[in-house]
């Protein structure tokens, strides 16, 4: 199957990574806002972050156009109708996700593919609600999506092999390295990625080393390019917390419960990079320890 039109359902960061990406690669891209109000924000966004891009010689201005004038944002989900390939990166709530689902199924003709980029919830689930389950599979890009190479494929209870073969020839296309992965909550890299940052939290709070010192070692000693507490708060505590917590009730095994200090920091708001603050302080050049965590939270 040929993928000529992409539409992507949200318009955070991986809806419109996920977009650039398409579009980069000259597939005329839909991007939807999900949430109420306009996506002018989203698509200045990606004209700023490509507009830096240009400045540092990394593209040239006529390309940054060209990306640009391949994605239509609009606010209308019935605008991806003629779309052979929609991927979902909206909230990340089971019932949200079905509801969708559903209204695409109406949307989209029987045999485009409907595919979700969610990071830990059940894409079978999300499938059990449609009536044409061969074409629906997960499509996890990685954060951020236009340099990250993975997008894991997520083969659910009912996808088809010919869903499978060209959600691979698409990602290959749009110059991405793709790995097939039975659906299983956290797939491969979350599920392995998850107990490793909640390894780095325990660390810290047993005060086996401080944040920049465990993030250094990883960086220096494993050749990681960003630490745990670094990658974590790039990620989004929030997040971090709702994978572990997912995975967590799936799987009942301890080294995925998150543990205190990471739930006690989304509770009082620190949410990584986003808010400023998670496990560092992004006021401060370079950031340095949230000072909050200069003590243990209790
Ligand atoms: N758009 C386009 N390109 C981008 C970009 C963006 N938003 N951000 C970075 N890049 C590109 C740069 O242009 C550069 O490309 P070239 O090498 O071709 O020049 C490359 O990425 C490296 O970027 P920089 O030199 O600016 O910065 P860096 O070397 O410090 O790398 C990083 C930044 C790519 C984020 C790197 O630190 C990294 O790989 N970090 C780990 C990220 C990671 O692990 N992500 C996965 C998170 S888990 C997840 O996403 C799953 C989930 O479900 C939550």
């Amino acid at each position: 199957m040929d993928i000529k039109k992409v539409g992507i359902i949200g318009t955070g960061t991986m809806g419109v990574g996920m977009a650039q990406v398409c579009a980069q690669a000259g597939i005329p891209t839909v991007a939807v806002k999900a949430t109420p109000g306009t996506p002018e924000r989203a698509q200045a966004g990606l004209e700023k972050s490509l507009a830096r891009m240009v400045e540092r010689g990394k593209m040239e201005a006529a390309e940054k156009d060209a990306i640009v004038g391949r994605i239509a944002f609009t606010t209308d989900e019935g605008a991806v109708a003629d779309c052979d390939l929609v991927i979902e990166s909206i909230i990340e709530d089971l019932d949200t996700k079905k509801a969708l689902f559903k209204r695409l199924e109406g949307v989209c003709t029987p045999d485009a593919l409907l595919t979700t980029n969610t990071s830990t919830l059940s894409v079978t689930s999300m499938m059990a609600v449609c009536e044409h389950r061969q074409r629906v599979a997960g499509l996890h890009f990685f954060n951020p999506a236009p340099a990250m190479a993975l997008v894991e494929i997520i083969h659910a209870f009912e996808t088809s092999e010919s869903t499978v073969r060209a959600l691979e020839a698409f990602c290959k296309e749009i110059g991405k390295d793709p790995v097939i992965v039975q659906d299983t909550t956290g797939f491969i890299v979350n599920r392995l990625l998850t107990p490793y940052l909640l390894s780095a939290v325990r660390l810290l709070e047993r005060g086996t080393g401080d944040i920049e010192g465990i993030d250094h070692a990883m960086m220096s000693g494993a050749g990681h390019p960003m630490g745990p507490f670094a990658l974590a708060d790039y990620i989004g505590l929030d997040v971090v917390n709702a994978m572990a917590q997912n995975i967590y009730n799936d799987a009942r095994t301890d080294h995925h419960n998150p543990p205190h200090t990471l739930t006690r920091l989304v509770e009082l708001g620190y949410l990584g990079r986003k808010t400023g603050k998670g496990f560092y302080d992004y006021s401060s050049k370079p950031p340095t320890a949230n000072p909050a965590l200069k003590h243990p939270i209790s």
